[in-house]
């Protein structure tokens, strides 16, 4: 991965140094959890990607579980439970799943309840799958009484049961120990993962709760993690020019501080949509508070969107170039492409003629040059993450970066990045409106 932000991202020198060193303690208070593998702080899931314990548990599952005859991983979790696992599976396989309609092992996502998607799934259990081990059913929840996820359950179990009486072989609950999920899935004696106690579920992709769907249908997940390895130490730097995760979010900051308070991460390759999405929840739910640690109301938040080149600069590129200077932006790229194709001979001989002899990622490059350009033009700040390619590894990378990155910029806003009391509301009242009905 490279991380370039010198010409760019429009911090002045004074400032960023006096922000690098505003996160010194913090990063050799990190550096502790990690080299002592502490599982006891917030910090925790900074110990995942080189945790024997789970690559043991999921890799067992795994093998438990996971035939060669396996079509249908179906995934049933939300937020934190989901994001993070459907961001790597669309990465490498999800977005181009209807072109290639044949490759199975497919994952698909329950999360919301969507009474026409369950439908759809259950007709799919009826129609489509012959033997109970075509089809694996994996319930994500930390706490164990999310209503999306325990209703999408209880919407699909009963076809699965009429179809196949054994299915309780097939299906795994990933939860936290001794939630109600656990219990109730103990006495059914179902198989269970356990989501680590300290671990909250927008840190979760490299426990159990990324790794276990991940590695059914096929993703090498000893590799997603040594990509999470090496950010965790390229974040670790003491040198910090040399420390991405050091650099973005004390840009992030320093651009907050001058009214950009929207984090646009624009990604030059429409499979990492999922990637950015998982991006909106860890910033929302980690920098979204009411409190921050030394002011009571500090209502601090910074907005994260998504972005995708070259689609969406015939939408939004407008506003991004010419209308409010809010934004602090991060282009994601891949360095090269695993396909590529050349246009040889053209059928339309007079239009854009420019792109004779040239590859699609050429063409894409000079889309992502020129609108760097463009940027520079306007005065507007930008950082680079160029991924080596569209891998296990990178995206590691990737996810670990962030999450690290976000450690550091809550650090600098003085909130903390790992609770959401305000999801709460929302789950306590619907929970009321239910019991109502
Ligand atoms: O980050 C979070 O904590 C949330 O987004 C949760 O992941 C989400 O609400 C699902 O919760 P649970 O895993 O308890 O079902």
């Amino acid at each position: 991965m490279k991380f370039l932000f010198e010409k760019s991202f429009l911090v002045p020198d004074n400032e960023l140094a006096r922000l690098l060193d505003r996160l010194k303690p913090y990063r050799s208070q990190l550096e502790k959890i990690i080299r002592s593998r502490k599982n006891s702080v917030d910090e925790s899931s900074l110990n995942l990607p080189d945790s024997q314990e789970v690559l043991t548990a999921v890799e067992k599952t795994i093998d438990e579980k996971a035939s060669e005859n396996l079509k249908y991983f179906i995934n049933i979790g939300i937020g934190g439970s989901n994001l993070g696992t459907k961001a790597v599976y669309d990465s490498l396989f999800g977005f181009f799943d209807l072109l290639e309609p044949d490759r199975y092992p497919k994952i698909i996502f329950a999360d919301t309840n969507n009474p026409d998607q369950l439908v759809k799934i259950k007709r799919l259990i009826s129609q489509k799958i012959k033997s109970a081990d075509e089809v694996l059913v994996n319930i994500i929840s930390k706490s164990g009484g999310t209503t999306e996820t325990v209703g999408n359950f209880e919407a699909l179990v009963r076809p699965l049961i009429n179809k196949f009486p054994s299915i309780n072989k097939r299906l795994v609950v990933t939860t936290g120990k001794n939630s109600p999920l656990w219990q109730e899935a103990e006495k059914k004696n179902i198989t269970r993962l356990i989501i680590p106690e300290k671990v909250g579920g927008r840190y979760s992709v490299f426990s159990p709760v990324g790794l276990f769907p991940l590695g059914c249908i096929g993703i090498n997940i000893r590799e997603l993690r040594r990509g999470a390895l090496r950010a965790r130490e390229q974040s670790m730097q003491t040198t910090s020019l040399k420390n991405p995760a050091l650099i973005s979010a004390s840009a992030i900051y320093y651009h907050y501080q001058q009214k950009k308070n929207i984090c646009n991460n624009f990604f030059f390759a429409g499979e990492l949509e999922s990637l950015g999405k998982w991006y909106r929840q860890l910033m929302g739910e980690s920098l979204g508070k009411t409190d921050c640690y030394h002011r009571k109301n500090c209502l601090t938040g910074i907005t994260p969107i998504v972005s995708i080149g070259s689609t969406d600069l015939h939408s939004v590129g407008q506003l991004y170039l010419g209308g409010p200077k809010d934004k602090i932006t991060t282009f994601v790229s891949f360095r090269k492409n695993r396909n590529d194709q050349r246009i040889e001979k053209r059928f339309f001989n007079r239009l854009v003629p420019m792109i004779d002899g040239k590859k699609l990622s050429t063409i894409m490059r000079a889309i992502l040059e020129g609108t760097k350009i463009a940027y520079k033009q306007q005065g507007l700040p930008f950082m680079e993450i160029v991924l080596e390619e569209n891998n296990e590894f990178a995206l590691g990378e990737y996810l670990q970066f962030k999450m690290i990155e976000m450690m550091y910029l809550a650090k600098l806003l003085d909130v903390n990045a790992f609770n959401q009391p305000h999801v709460e509301l929302y789950k306590k009242e619907t929970k009321r409106i239910l019991e109502g009905l």
